[in-house]
């Protein structure tokens, strides 16, 4: 048995593996078989078998048979019968090593887009400008953020997960407000702090887990979140948001940049802007929001991800970044097809008061 102080004693291939359970745990599942939909050509079970067909395994080189095996023994993972399952233990150490791999991953790639230039280029060409954007906002849905919010030089602001921060420095120089960004990928606040304005004491960044928010209560007039409030950084949503209502002051508000991917057709009323995880989550706290659906917008954005990716394709592979150009690529074409095909929209919620 580990402990949770303990778990840097898992091997490298447990941990990989744990982190692997621990993120499939959290995907929607076929409810007819169990599936779950990694890639357009690539669907599995949460199986040893399942497992082995993952690309990170063989990759990797990884023996994920006796990585699970010795996970059973260590009481981190039970085989049901019909699927692998994290037991209470295997809950919290999994989280551990999924957090880090999550901020590891971001950490590598986002500062590699950071340091691209045919990233750079990507950015102005898809989304209008580049602010090093690792999210679907282009111009338009920024300015829909700003007048929305419609802050001003007296308002406290949060921006979760704030990557490289070149948003939150546009956000923070267009309004005026004092805004924070946390993210709990260190290099990327350390770039963030390096790379914007300097003796700007309205911008501030700071490293920080959305899972632990550690402000004191009614710190903010405003939190905001663009591509971050997903299954895949966050442990609960409903938690989440029970946490931001605390530390927002009273008639402080909220914006938030939500994709809502469905597996099946079956599942097609979470769609509707009022049915979603995220719209679940403000309705469970409580809290009235008005939604705009930008599922077109995303559409455009994705056709142009496509396009312009494959039209710096050339220079991407110069800089020895073409993995970050075909990851753009492979990502458009799956959010097309699935926007085509009625299995993801794309919302900003706004809750004005709460
Ligand atoms: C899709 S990117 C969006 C970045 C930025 N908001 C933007 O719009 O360009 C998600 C960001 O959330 C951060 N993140 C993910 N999970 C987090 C967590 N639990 N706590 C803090 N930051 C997290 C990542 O490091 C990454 O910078």
């Amino acid at each position: 048995m580990v402990t949770t102080n303990e778990y840097t004693n898992l091997t490298e291939d447990e941990k990989t593996v744990l982190g692997i359970i621990t993120e499939l745990e959290t995907r929607d599942k076929d409810p007819k078989t169990n599936e779950i939909t990694i890639s357009e050509s690539l669907k599995i079970t949460l199986t040893g078998e399942g497992i082995k067909k993952l690309k990170m395994i063989s990759e990797k080189n990884i023996d994920s048979d006796s990585a699970i095996n010795s996970l059973i023994a260590k009481n981190l993972v039970v085989y049901s019968g019909v699927e692998l399952e994290l037991t209470d233990f295997g809950v919290k150490i999994g989280k551990i090593i999924r957090s880090k791999q999550m901020s590891d991953w971001y950490n590598h790639n986002l500062l590699r887009c950071a340091k691209s230039k045919a990233y750079a280029q990507f950015c102005e060409k898809v989304f209008g400008k580049n602010l090093y954007q690792f999210n679907v906002l282009d111009m338009d849905q920024l300015d829909c953020l700003i007048s929305s919010l419609d802050l001003n030089s007296n308002d406290l602001v949060l921006d979760l997960g704030c990557g490289l921060g070149k948003v939150t420095e546009y956000i923070q120089v267009k309004t005026g407000a004092k805004i924070t960004g946390i993210d709990f990928a260190e290099q990327l606040i350390q770039w963030a702090k390096d790379n914007t304005e300097k003796n700007n004491d309205a911008l501030e960044f700071q490293v920080g887990n959305m899972n632990e928010l550690f402000f004191p209560p009614s710190s903010f007039n405003a939190i905001y979140a663009i591509d971050t409030l997903y299954p895949t950084n966050i442990d609960d949503l409903v938690a989440t948001i029970t946490k931001l209502k605390e530390l927002l002051k009273p008639n402080g508000q909220l914006g938030i940049f939500f994709a809502q991917i469905i597996e099946s057709k079956e599942q097609q009323h979470i769609l509707e802007p009022n049915q979603t995880e995220m719209a679940q989550a403000l309705k469970n706290n409580n809290l009235n929001f008005t939604v705009i659906d930008f599922t077109q917008n995303a559409r455009d954005i994705w056709e142009r991800e496509i396009s312009i990716g494959n039209e710096l394709r050339e220079m991407f592979d110069k800089e020895g970044n073409l993995d970050l150009c075909e990851d753009r690529i492979a990502d458009g074409k799956r959010c097309v097809f699935r926007i085509d095909n009625q299995l993801q929209k794309r919302y900003f919620y706004h809750v004005s008061s709460v």
